[in-house]
């Protein structure tokens, strides 16, 4: 057998090689789609990575010639893989957790708006005070629901299935611009607002976003945080509660 380096010609490997590693990668094609109809939680990524390395191995092994080739080659070549895991691992150490920075997006949804101090923070649940029926002592009823065209406290039934559908088409359509649910992005991450804001303050944020910024003490104070300014969507009070349905099924759904 000759034993050459890689640069004294081609190295021909019997065709039963090919064919057994092409075999090794369909069958790890048909492992991919089975694994992912499976839930592994945050180890999804850890689990398609490691069968798409595999893979990539295989090919980089016979079909590119790696394992005949001169060493250096597959020195250079794994030390470029080691680093790039390093790399995604560190990623994935923050990514991973981010959800975990906003205690809010894990709360339940509450009926009644919690009360704010005047630097925009709600009162913690344990020093809110409560009426006999358990509801939040409002203070101030713009400061639970804002201003704007929805002028009573509403309690709201179950989740109406046909509303999230509507309400998801028309956040995508206006709302997505400036809001995605879970991150910070032109303006605050969404999940979970339903957890420390009234069903009539977000109608009434959505409705009527300038005279909230202007008055609102928790909204000016939200605003300082960023630096564009909510704008009116024009938006009909059927829309406007159509995405607050939307809303409370992102935070009631969330982590399922
Ligand atoms: C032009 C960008 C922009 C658009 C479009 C937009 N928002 Fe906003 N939103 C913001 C910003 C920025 C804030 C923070 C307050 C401020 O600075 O105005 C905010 C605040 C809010 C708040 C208050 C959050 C809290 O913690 O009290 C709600 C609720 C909200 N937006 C919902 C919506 C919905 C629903 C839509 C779609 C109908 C929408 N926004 C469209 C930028 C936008």
């Amino acid at each position: 057998m000759r034993n050459q380096a890689a640069n004294s010609g081609p190295h021909i490997l019997p065709l039963r090689i090919y064919l057994g590693v092409a075999g090794a990668l369909l069958l790890l094609t048909a492992i991919t789609i089975m694994v992912a109809r499976e839930d592994f939680g945050s180890w999804n990524l850890v689990v398609a990575l490691l069968i798409a390395a595999t893979k990539a191995t295989l090919v980089a092994l016979f079909f590119m010639h790696l394992k005949y080739d001169n060493r250096i080659y597959s020195v250079i070549f794994v030390g470029a893989i080691l680093f790039l895991g390093i790399f995604i691992t560190f990623t994935m150490l923050d990514t991973l957790n981010r959800g975990d920075l906003n205690p809010l997006t894990k709360m339940p949804i509450k009926k009644y708006a919690a009360i704010y101090e005047s630097n925009g923070r709600p009162i913690p649940v344990n020093e809110r005070i409560y009426d006999v029926s358990g509801r939040i002592v409002s203070t101030d009823f713009f400061l639970n629901n804002g201003y704007g065209p929805i002028k009573k406290e509403f309690l709201i039934d179950p989740i109406n299935d046909e509303l999230v559908s509507k309400g998801a088409t028309i956040f995508n359509k206006t709302c997505y611009r400036c809001h995605r649910l879970d991150e910070r992005f032109t303006g605050p991450p969404l999940r979970g607002v339903t957890a420390y804001r009234s069903p009539a303050f977000i109608m009434n944020m959505i409705l009527n976003p300038e005279e909230n910024i202007r008055r609102h003490a928790g909204v000016r104070a939200l605003q300082k945080q960023y630096y564009t300014v909510m704008t009116n969507q024009d938006l009909s009070i059927d829309e406007a509660r159509a995405v607050l349905e939307y809303l409370r099924s992102a935070n009631e759904r969330h982590g399922e």
